[in-house]
């Protein structure tokens, strides 16, 4: 995958202090554009994606200050991490800095691992911020969707019964040879499919809150991937450690993870291939990529060397009715990923992705560990009645 590089933009009215932070910026990896006026700063900002602003304080015209309230006060670019980076140091000026709402104050000459990690610190911070802004606009939406779609799969569920009840009716007066029988058929069958729509979109909606119980994750795997994946083409391989954390789960509501996994494997591999579900403890830190608050988590790997997704379909891959497969058909209606991902938030955990075009897909799916304290092994006799768990 390529990662796009950060853009830095340099604001100083004089040209040695600009060559000197391109030189150390330049050499960490970062873009760098440059403005040796507030002016030209404000009017680059508002036409390029900037990551990060170094902002000078005392130039002619608009001051850094001055620079940095009108870049705070749009809206478009109100989380920009600025940086002041000035020849000023006394307190007055850094309350000044402050109260332009600046992120942060460095004061010339800078020591040039101070400023980059003052850079990454922000840069870091931003990111998260912007995941969990990301991550509360989804859960909103998904609870949005999943009360609408709830509300009239319910309702669609009753007037399809009537069909399919009337349906029934006129072709038990009728023989398969009479006229319009094949016509009924073909809508009962219709009729059928419609139900399996809203069947899943009740499961989306009122899986409702968990009924948790403490067991072990390696038995549901293997017993639901198996029987999903029975007579195909792939045959499914397990690395699930004995010593796993036991989580605490509602098993019916959990197994719809394993069944969409495995279905989507199967379906972005039609001649085959590895499906490889494996499984290891994790401890998530305060400064930890996932984002996850920190504790003792069970971390499970759904692996494929399937057809993979293209970086712009990864984004939108867990929103309802997101689909590339033939819509309305048996398949297609752009629901697993969006339960899996309502499921494994509702137990407080999350899912994440990494895929590549023609070289495969990688779920990874987080789910805390049952006792944060305990660190025992799975509890026995938990046992799953897989043959009723259906999608
Ligand atoms: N393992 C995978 N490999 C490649 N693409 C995948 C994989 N899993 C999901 N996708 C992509 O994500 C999309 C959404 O998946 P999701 O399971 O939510 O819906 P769907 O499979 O299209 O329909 P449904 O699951 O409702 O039958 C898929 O259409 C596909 O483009
Ligand atoms: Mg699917």
């Amino acid at each position: 995958m390529i990662i796009e590089k950060r853009k830095i933009l340099c604001v100083d009215d004089e040209f040695s202090a600009l060559k000197i932070l391109e030189t150390i910026l330049q050499a960490h990896g970062y873009e760098v554009m440059f403005a040796d006026s507030g002016k030209d700063a404000l009017e680059l900002i508002s036409k390029q994606k900037i990551d990060l602003v170094l902002l000078d304080v005392l130039m002619p015209e608009l001051n850094g200050y001055e620079v940095c309230r009108r870049i705070r006060s749009d809206e478009r670019f109100k989380n920009v991490p600025i940086i002041m980076v000035t020849s000023l140091t006394s307190k007055e000026d850094r309350i000044r800095s402050i109260e332009a709402w600046a992120d942060d104050f460095i004061s010339k000459p800078f020591d040039r691992m101070e400023l980059l990690t003052r850079i990454k610190v922000l840069l870091k911070q931003r990111e998260s911020r912007k995941h969990l802004e990301e991550e509360r606009l989804k859960s909103h939406m998904l609870e949005s969707v999943s009360i609408l779609a709830g509300g009239i799969a319910h309702d669609f569920n009753n007037l399809l019964a009537a069909i399919i009840g009337n349906i029934g009716a006129v072709k038990m007066r009728m023989t398969p040879e009479d006229k319009g029988f094949q016509s009924l058929s073909n809508a009962e069958q219709n009729c059928k499919r419609a139900g399996e729509l809203s069947r899943r979109l009740i499961n989306f909606s009122t899986g409702g809150d968990p009924v948790k119980k403490v067991m072990s994750l390696p038995v549901i795997l293997v017993d639901v991937i198996s029987a999903m994946l029975q007579g195909s083409k792939i045959t499914p391989e397990f690395s699930l450690p004995d010593d796993l954390y036991p989580v605490s789960i509602d098993a019916r509501q959990m197994a719809q993870v394993p069944i969409n996994m495995a279905q989507n494997a199967k379906e972005a591999m039609p001649e085959g291939g590895a499906f490889i579900v494996s499984g290891s403890n994790y401890h998530s830190s305060d400064q930890d990529a996932t984002l996850l608050p920190r504790g003792k988590y069970v971390m499970l790997s759904f692996r494929d060397t399937g057809v993979g997704i293209p970086p712009e379909n990864l984004v939108k891959i867990f929103d309802p009715y997101f689909s590339t497969k033939e819509t309305y058909s048996e398949k297609g209606m752009g629901l697993g990923l969006a339960v899996c991902y309502s499921i494994i938030k509702r137990h407080d955990g999350i899912i994440t992705v990494e895929s590549e075009c023609g070289k495969g897909t990688d779920f990874h799916v987080y789910l805390p560990a049952a006792c944060q304290e305990q660190t025992g092994s799975v509890i026995e006799g938990e046992q799953m009645q897989i043959a009723s768990m259906s999608s």
